[in-house]
């Protein structure tokens, strides 16, 4: 198996009423392509601010992140933002859908920009939304949807454009076990089919028990008594 991520000596702090504030520490691990990757914690300890770093949107304040093999410190925004686009599919925990787009145009949101015409573009995103059972929305616009459905439209377009690499931010927080069970297939379904590296932030316990790899966060450290916790899928 090849290699998706290195860190050496990842640390984050953020800028806060003059102060810095730290929130990573210490972080040198690798992660595998094909992976299927927990982060668990207790809430505040640093799983959205590590995703951000690891969906390049975010730089780190000291250490290295290796993407691919490459250094990511010297990129420039313009190339950061090309590698986002073409390998990475990113569901945020507050999902950051476009309120005035349809459920349909938000899920297909970045195809155009990678080149896929727009009958492939629709066919791809309706095939999508069918899996994550959200075809009878399409044409909703997300504040017409539930909570819940929010969620299968920020993963739906995080999944249509096919990325390498999906980070996705706790992204059964909001589902009840059946509808979170279904998603967890689909993502399944796409690390055999694909090869996709799935990289997730938790506290959803079965999501954790199909997790190839999990790893614990502990004040913005992984904690060594705990990591790296191996499971059967
Ligand atoms: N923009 C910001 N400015 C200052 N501090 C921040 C900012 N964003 C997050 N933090 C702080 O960084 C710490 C880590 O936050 P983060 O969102 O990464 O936690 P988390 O593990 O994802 O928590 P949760 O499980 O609640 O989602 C928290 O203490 C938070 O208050
Ligand atoms: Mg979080």
């Amino acid at each position: 198996m090849s290699i998706l991520y290195r860190l050496s000596d990842v640390h984050y702090s953020y800028r806060w009423n003059q102060q810095l504030i730290s929130v990573l520490k210490n972080l040198n691990f690798e992660i595998q392509k094909g992976c299927f990757l927990c982060f668990v914690g207790p809430s505040g300890t640093g799983k959205t601010t590590l995703l951000n770093l690891l969906g390049l949107i975010d730089r780190p304040t000291r250490g290295e992140i290796f993407f691919e093999g490459q250094s990511t410190n010297s990129l420039s925004e313009n190339v950061l933002e090309n590698l986002r686009l073409k390998k990475i599919g990113f569901v945020f925990q507050s999902f950051h859908l476009i309120p005035t787009l349809t459920v349909l145009e938000n899920t297909s949101y970045f195809l155009p920009h990678l080149g896929v015409d727009s009958a492939l573009s629709k066919k791809q995103s309706l095939e999508v939304l069918d899996l994550l059972g959200l075809s009878d929305q399409a044409y909703k616009k997300p504040l017409e949807l539930s909570g819940g459905q929010r969620q299968r439209v920020a993963i739906a377009r995080a999944m249509a454009k096919q990325p390498d690499v999906i980070l996705a931010d706790e992204p059964t927080a909001n589902l009840d076990q059946e509808t979170a069970g279904k998603i967890i297939e689909a993502f399944k379904g796409l690390q055999r089919s694909r090869g996709t590296s799935f990289i997730f932030s938790t506290h959803d316990a079965r999501l954790m028990s199909m997790a190839g790899t999990v790893h614990t966060l502990t004040s913005g450290e992984l904690d060594p008594s705990k990591n790296p916790q191996e499971t059967t899928p």
